[in-house]
């Protein structure tokens, strides 16, 4: 098996023509990629979770709008603008919680309206392309410095529980969460254990998080979801390291759900619970957890897929949150590119220079 870090999550074409995805929901049986052009396949790429992870997320849109803004036939600075104005609002629509997404695209947004009296619309169209590649290039790097702090709070021999994918399929490479064992593993360090939960209804730590774990060589046990607590009373677990989709200013986060009841658990048995999240994934604009919109998914995810036949009676009320927001004294520290945040987060943000 390839080590998943040698995957690409997501890039640009040779040609700078389309975007071209990792498949994601056909892992880790299948290794696919995908070439997309049109703004409906870009869109159900993100909803569809093919692409996923808040820092994908984030990189597939700069470079799905990219691409889409490429596509325009005119050279008319203002129809450009406005024609880009509406893909970002679209592309925008596709998923609600991780703000990676609405960062990167007012970000390509932001860089198109400061330059579009200065420049063709020609030149628009490399300065977005440039931006989308920035946005790429500097997520690598971001990932590598949380990895690097996060591995300074490891010992040799840790058990690290983790909780959906927040590693290198997660963002353009190394991850959030698992990025301080990459580190560890170019440290020599061969006797970490990585515990990864399941993660119902998707199973992205079933078939994204042990995957790459497993690839990359390291001893990696699978739990179901509610495993968690036994393994955590027997011991195992030293350390828990999730990633997230939107950290409010006060410290809460949102992250893939069932993350808040592992930083309950983590609480009781006196484990350290450490939230991994580049500073492009904190939200001061979101005061609290309470004010983070919260993704609700179909039915069909809990009930039918995965099973041969449906395994839950006709009729029946299913909800479904993607996610749920852990609260800010559940967390022993936040670990962004910047350094390890500790409570009060809010102060601790504003000593970062996070705006
Ligand atoms: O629904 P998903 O798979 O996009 O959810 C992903 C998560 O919750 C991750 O933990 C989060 O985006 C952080 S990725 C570095």
């Amino acid at each position: 098996m390839d080590n998943a870090l040698k995957l690409d999550t997501v890039r640009l074409s040779e040609d700078r023509k389309s975007l071209v995805i990792l498949d994601q929901t056909l892992l880790p049986r299948n290794i696919k990629y995908l070439s997309l052009v049109k703004r409906e396949e870009i869109w159900e790429a993100i909803y569809k979770l093919r692409v996923r992870g808040a820092p994908a997320i984030g990189c597939a849109a700069a470079y799905g709008l990219y691409i889409l803004a490429s596509g325009y036939a005119g050279d008319d600075v203002d129809g450009f603008v406005e024609y880009v104005k509406g893909e970002k609002d679209y592309l925008n629509s596709s998923r609600p919680t991780a703000v990676n997404l609405s960062w990167a695209l007012n970000r390509l947004w932001t860089c198109l309206v400061a330059n579009k009296d200065k420049l063709s619309v020609k030149e628009l169209k490399d300065l977005l392309g440039k931006d989308a590649d920035s946005i790429y290039q500097e997520d690598v790097a971001i990932s590598r410095s949380i990895g690097s702090y996060g591995f300074e709070l490891l010992h040799h021999g840790d058990g690290i529980l983790t909780h959906c994918n927040a590693g290198t399929l997660a963002t353009a490479k190394y991850g959030t969460a698992l990025a301080p064992i990459y580190i560890a593993l170019e440290h020599g360090w061969n006797d970490l254990k990585v515990y990864c939960d399941e993660t119902r209804p998707l199973l992205q730590g079933a078939r994204l998080s042990a995957f790459e774990m497993q690839s990359a060589g390291v001893y990696t046990t699978l739990l179901c979801d509610n495993m968690a607590s036994i393994t955590m009373k027997r011991g195992k677990i030293n350390i828990v390291f999730v990633g997230a989709d939107r950290v409010a200013a006060n410290g809460d986060f949102a992250n893939k759900i069932g993350t808040s009841g592992v930083a309950i658990l983590a609480k009781h048995y006196g484990i350290p619970f450490y939230c991994c999240a580049p500073t492009t994934t904190i939200d001061m604009a979101t005061a609290t957890g309470d004010d983070i919109p919260i993704e609700e998914r179909k039915p069909e995810e809990v009930t039918e897929m995965w099973y041969k036949e449906r395994m839950a009676p006709d009729g029946v009320h299913v909800d479904n949150p993607a996610f749920d927001v852990t609260d800010h004294t559940l967390v022993t520290g936040i670990i962004t590119e910047k350094g390890i945040a500790y409570p009060p987060f809010d102060k601790a943000f504003k000593r970062m220079g996070i705006k």
